[in-house]
């Protein structure tokens, strides 16, 4: 190829930015991303100020500044780090109120089958420091909707609920759980809220509820995946000129997985990945302290070193340059042969 091939005109050049820009606009769902503003520092120590039983199994917690000064601005959708006492790292919305400077409010639900960062939530008493970091918004709320739908699910309440506030008259509200008492924060949503308990309801129809969304309108979801997936299955056949956003608490389903083999240097441990199953959940099988937090390749806990083989980068944070040598464990996966991690 000559060299006037290899370099593009800058006429091709504004081609290419045009079509990609078309690509995103027209060919990509209006999802919202996860935007990791402020990756790094912006930490501070808290303290916990109260905890609250607010569900069976969820407390919330309100976090303040040392001497209770004012603590940096957010907005609905935001989320906190919290770095546990253990060393784990967590994530947690914050479901209070944005106009109260001096105070955060984030809720955890216990959850009985994971790694125990949410039972150390759990343990935390007033007066207890907390590192944390942010606030970082990953879920934005856009302002100047002409209309809302607020679909939540169990403690996927808490990114919703300042939301709700902010929208006022122009949204509603359906809130899904498995009964009343598993749905936290029921005492302050706003009169139409629509509360559908599985025990009540006997389960919902997530495309019957999109339908009712107004043409036009932004759509939140946030709960488990299987409330997501439908979201974003029926979603743009239902109201093709809305927006859909949605918050994932959980993994990412892996897609298009093929089988690899790592290998852990420092132990020489060989690992097969499953086709199903991350690189990270397979270290976990024989590396139990491996840390993560988001599981949804954007927060950068799970950032290790490749020593060699080639990777298949599939997330949404590392740089061109971080990514030659360094892998997110919890969503990228090997391009081919096997992987040499520096663990
Ligand atoms: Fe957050 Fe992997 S755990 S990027």
């Amino acid at each position: 190829m000559s060299a006037r091939h290899d370099v593009a005109t800058p006429s091709l050049r504004a081609l290419g930015i045009a079509m990609d820009l078309y690509k995103k606009v027209v060919t990509t769902p209006a999802v919202s991303r996860p935007n990791p503003v402020r990756f790094h520092g912006f930490e501070l120590n808290a303290m916990v100020e109260a905890v609250r039983a607010e569900a069976a199994d969820v407390v919330s917690l309100t976090l303040i500044a040392p001497r209770r000064g004012s603590l940096p601005a957010w907005r609905p959708g935001s989320h906190l780090d919290v770095f546990l006492p253990s060393g784990r790292r967590r994530q947690y919305s914050l479901c209070g109120d944005p106009r109260d400077r001096r105070r955060y409010r984030i809720a955890v639900r216990r959850l009985a089958d994971g790694d125990g960062g949410s039972r150390e939530m759990h343990e935390l008493r007033p007066g207890d420091p907390l590192r944390i970091r942010g606030p970082r918004n990953a879920f934005a709320f856009i302002a100047n909707a002409p209309s809302y739908l607020f679909l939540a699910a169990g403690i996927g309440i808490t990114p919703i609920l300042p939301m709700v506030h902010a929208a006022g008259s122009r949204g509603r509200l359906v809130y899904l759980g498995r009964s009343r008492a598993t749905m936290p924060f029921l005492s302050e949503l706003p009169p139409d809220a629509d509360i559908r308990p599985d025990d009540e309801t006997g389960g919902t129809d997530i495309a019957a509820i999109l339908a009712e969304a107004k043409p036009g309108a932004a759509v939140y979801v946030c709960g488990p995946s299987p409330v997501l997936d439908a979201a974003q299955r029926h979603m743009f056949r239902l109201n093709p000129t809305g927006s859909l956003h949605t918050e994932r608490f959980s993994a990412l389903p892996v897609v298009d997985g093929r089988e690899f083999d790592l290998t852990l240097a420092r132990t020489g441990a060989n690992i097969r990945v499953g086709d199903r199953e991350t690189a990270l959940d397979a270290i976990r099988r024989v590396r139990p302290d491996a840390v993560y937090s988001c599981r949804q390749g954007f927060c950068g806990t799970c950032k290790t070193r490749v020593l060699s083989g080639d990777v298949d980068h599939r997330d949404r944070l590392l740089t061109a340059g971080e990514r030659t040598g360094h892998m997110l464990t919890c969503v990228s996966r090997a391009a081919g042969g096997p992987l040499v991690l520096d663990l």
